[in-house]
């Protein structure tokens, strides 16, 4: 569902020069499958969603959502893609109910439809008790709560989420995370990027490690321990940025 070959984002930064934030990389994710893109600070993993989302378009390389080109057919990749990102714009004199209404009717639903499909993910997120308090009165949960509604409203087959549990709770982390196990049982194809360990071990079929731009190491959990035999997941995160340095 997602394909990402040879690809290349260069920034040119007037003070820092020439960035290579994502450096030739290559990944596919299925259906029905949860991929993480796992990466500390700086490692490319928001410009390579980016790019994905049609939100930026690559130096070079080839990315194909649900068999679209991302920038050949970027209306029907963003047809297909629910995009959380911390930029995503929430408006502050809207309520949660307003956000989510205009987001659904830009995706072409019905009045129905939507709020079928709201009253639903508002239960499951446990949004009811804020629905109707504007946007700038939201604590952080609240408002990434509402970000994750509002990207999922249109019910897309692939979700690609930039951190998407940032800033939350335990316990609000794990209804974000229960619903995104939720998704994959759906049959969706679901991106997203973290640097937690733990949360990349606990939900991700296939992880993508990457650092300064470039992929270290692609697989299921089961293959990078058999592959770099050295623990969990930090100790062979820490191995391969360690071996990386060294090159
Ligand atoms: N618009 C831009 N112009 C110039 N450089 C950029 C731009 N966007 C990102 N970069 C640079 O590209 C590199 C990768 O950034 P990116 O935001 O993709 O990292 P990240 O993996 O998402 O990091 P984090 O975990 O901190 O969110 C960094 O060096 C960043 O400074
Ligand atoms: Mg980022």
């Amino acid at each position: 569902m997602i394909q990402v070959k040879n690809l290349t984002k260069v920034f040119h930064d007037k003070k820092r020069g020439k960035i290579t934030a994502v450096n030739n990389i290559d990944f596919h994710c299925q259906r029905g499958q949860i991929f993480g893109l796992l990466g500390p600070n700086g490692a490319g993993k928001t410009t390579t969603l980016r790019i994905l989302a049609t939100m930026m378009a690559p130096t070079s390389g080839e990315v194909l959502v649900n068999g679209y080109n991302v920038v050949k057919a970027a209306h029907k990749v963003r047809q297909n893609i629910g995009f959380l990102s911390g930029e995503t714009g929430l408006y502050d004199r809207f309520t949660p109910r307003e956000t989510v209404r205009f987001f659904g009717k830009i995706n072409g639903m019905s009045e129905n439809e939507i709020d079928e499909r709201m009253n639903q993910i508002f239960q499951i997120l446990g949004m009811e008790h804020f629905q109707d308090v504007r946007v700038d009165k939201l604590s952080t949960g609240m408002k990434q709560k509402l970000s994750i509604a509002r990207a999922i409203i249109h019910n897309p087959p692939v979700l690609i989420f930039d951190e998407p549990t940032v800033g939350l709770d335990v316990i609000t982390a794990r209804v974000v995370i229960d619903y995104i196990r939720e998704f994959r049982h759906q049959g969706k194809c679901i991106i997203f990027s973290t640097h937690q360990m733990h949360e990349a071990e606990k939900l991700c079929d296939e992880i993508a490690i990457i650092h300064l731009g470039k992929l270290l190491s692609v697989g299921t959990l089961e293959n990078l321990k058999k592959d770099i035999p050295v623990g969990d997941l930090e100790e062979i995160f820490f191995k391969l940025i360690e071996t990386e340095s060294r090159i």
